[in-house]
């Protein structure tokens, strides 16, 4: 393993401005996408809807890295040319979902464990040859009455200490991504006890495994009200904490840290990073690696139609250019409407 590599790889995925668009939507994830615009999912939607977001100059300038689901990383764009290589040639690094979904976790019910460790050592230097320098796993953590387990917490983090260790040992920086959920109906302060008992494990395995924390890119939810709660919260208390958590449980040694959208509004989520990064003096970089946030908008104008291709391409550079601009705390709200 070269870390002074891996350090620069993980650097460049939170460079300044840059964020990274996740576009790693399994194939159930984007058909259900695909569902609700009406566009039938087939491997040339998936690869034109993907490529229209790769060919977006404007967009891609803001953005760090891309992350790929398995299909896209060997597909070809309309001329030939591989996906991959657009993505390269946007400035941007190619990454892949390497994690196998989520499996029910016995003896714990409504709880879930992500699988895929078996046979990832022999998958990474594929994907590696085939220029990914990065990978995410993602764990889901469900908030219920007496959910997360300690045994999902630990089950979990276990898997993501493992990812992370082969990853880096196949020269590829782990995004490290254990996802609390904002589905049910808790407050934040619950958020914010769930996400700091999860990290807390996940840095511990993290250590355990002789991972090194200067070439990985920790993957959060922010601290945040569940969806199905009336006790909403501000931008500000959202912004202070999740800082909060993670000053309590995050090493300086990580390079950067890139959220997750988990369900917020495409301006929520702007506006609570950018909220973050206004408060300033931080260890770490605190930028985006968004699915939904940055996607919704150029799904919800291409329906699948070759004459909505330029609206869409507006669409996603317009979010992603406001979400650049929250990595560095230099948003303002008037800024959507103007270029909008
Ligand atoms: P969302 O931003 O839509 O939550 O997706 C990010 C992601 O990659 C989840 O694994």
């Amino acid at each position: 393993m070269n870390l002074t590599e891996l350090n620069k790889v993980a650097l460049a995925m939170v460079a300044p401005g840059r964020g990274i668009l996740a576009a790693d939507e399994s194939s159930g994830t984007i058909k259900k996408r695909f569902d609700a615009i009406g566009v039938e999912s087939t491997e040339d939607s998936r690869r034109d809807y993907r490529e229209m977001l790769f060919r977006s100059a404007e967009g891609m300038k803001h953005i760090s890295g891309v992350i790929l689901y398995d299909e896209t990383i060997w597909q070809k764009a309309k001329d030939g040319t591989p996906l991959v290589d657009l993505i390269k040639k946007a400035g941007a690094i190619p990454g892949i979902k390497v994690d196998e979904g989520t499996k029910p976790l016995p003896f714990s019910p409504d709880e879930l464990v992500t699988v895929g460790l078996d046979k990832l050592a022999d998958r990474l230097p594929k994907y590696y040859e085939q220029g990914a320098r990065f990978a995410k796993w993602r764990a889901v953590i469900d908030i219920g009455k007496s959910i997360p387990s300690r045994n999902c917490i630990k089950a979990n983090a276990h898997a993501l200490a493992r990812y992370a260790a082969l990853c880096q040992e196949a020269q590829i920086v782990p995004i490290v991504e254990p996802e609390v959920l904002m589905d049910g109906d808790h407050d934040i302060d619950r958020c914010f006890t769930v996400t700091e008992r999860v990290l807390h494990a996940v840095f511990g395995e993290l250590f355990d495994a002789r991972v090194q924390l200067e070439g990985i890119v920790l993957k959060p939810n922010m601290v945040i009200p569940g969806k199905k709660t009336a006790k909403r919260a501000s931008v500000e208390e959202i912004a202070e904490k999740t800082v909060t958590v993670l000053k309590l449980c995050v090493p300086a040694a990580v390079p950067g840290i890139a959220f997750l959208s988990g369900g917020q509004s495409d301006e929520e989520a702007t506006a609570n990073l950018d909220a973050m990064n206004k408060i300033g003096n931080l260890p770490w970089k605190l930028t985006f690696s968004y699915g939904r946030a940055l996607q919704h908008a150029p799904q919800t104008t291409w329906k699948g139609k070759t004459e909505n291709v330029a609206a869409a391409q507006r669409a996603f550079s317009h979010r992603a250019r406001m979400n650049g601009l929250a990595a560095l705390g230099q948003w303002k709200a008037d800024m959507e409407k103007k270029a909008a």
